[in-house]
């Protein structure tokens, strides 16, 4: 049975929900929420945009991301159409929806990722407003503990990273992932709105980061 939008937003919402309920990496079930939520808001904003297109993208976005699935890239586009063709969705929401999720990511520093519709900038924006800020430190260790890495090597230098190649292989400890994407990210949103929401979160970033390396050196710890 063909399901009208709601329905076919609700339904979404239930699949990627059971399917990342456990998910310790910070691709976890609430940072989808969040990203949908966020994103729905900005759609509101936005009268260009199809809100439809937007949820669904923002909710499938992370359906099975190139980093757990062997550097693939076509995994999500492909989970997400198998799964919206299971519901019989439009096939024009469905290239729409693939095409968001080939081009979301975050590729390095060196690497333009611009999205092809307004619905993509908007799912964009969501996704990177909850990389950075206080959730952002924490999925950024999250993911970090993860992969079993340092929290952090003052021997390694931070790296700008101009090919995607060269990003998805980095497995610098976790606060390189500051100076190579979050403390830029700021600089690389899509709309006014989400610029105003990073500027806060932004500043949030520096303070924990100034502290972390107060405290690594124990520079605020008097000794006589
Ligand atoms: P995006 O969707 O913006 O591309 P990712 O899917 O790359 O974000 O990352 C998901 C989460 O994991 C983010 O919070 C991100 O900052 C974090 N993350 C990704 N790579 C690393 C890394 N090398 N070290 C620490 N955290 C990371
Ligand atoms: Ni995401």
């Amino acid at each position: 049975m063909m399901l009208n939008a709601q329905q076919l937003i609700a339904q979404t919402a239930d699949f990627v929900r059971d399917k990342f309920l456990n998910e310790g990496s910070g691709h976890d079930w609430a940072h989808i929420r969040r990203v949908w939520h966020v994103a729905r808001a900005l759609a509101q904003q936005t009268p260009e945009a199809d809100p439809v297109v937007t949820e669904l993208g923002a909710l499938l976005h992370d359906v099975a991301d190139w980093k757990f699935h062997d550097g693939d890239e076509e995994a999500g586009p492909r989970a997400a159409r198998l799964w919206l063709e299971s519901q019989q969705a439009d096939e024009g929401i469905i290239e729409r929806v693939e095409a968001i999720i080939r081009e979301i990511s975050f590729k390095g520093l060196g690497v333009a990722t611009p999205m092809s519709t307004v619905e993509g900038e908007l799912v964009q924006d969501a996704d990177r407003l909850d990389a950075i800020g206080a959730i952002g430190v924490a999925r950024a260790f999250a993911y970090g503990g993860h992969k079993g890495r340092p929290l952090h090597d003052p021997a390694v230098p931070p790296i700008t990273h101009d090919s995607f190649e060269s990003y998805k292989q980095n497995t610098a400890p976790t606060i390189n992932h500051f100076y190579e994407k979050l403390l830029h990210l700021r600089g690389r949103l899509n709309t006014p709105a989400a610029r105003r929401v990073a500027e806060e979160r932004h500043h949030f970033m520096e303070q924990f980061l100034e502290q972390f390396l107060r405290e690594w050196d124990s520079t605020d710890v008097s000794t006589h």
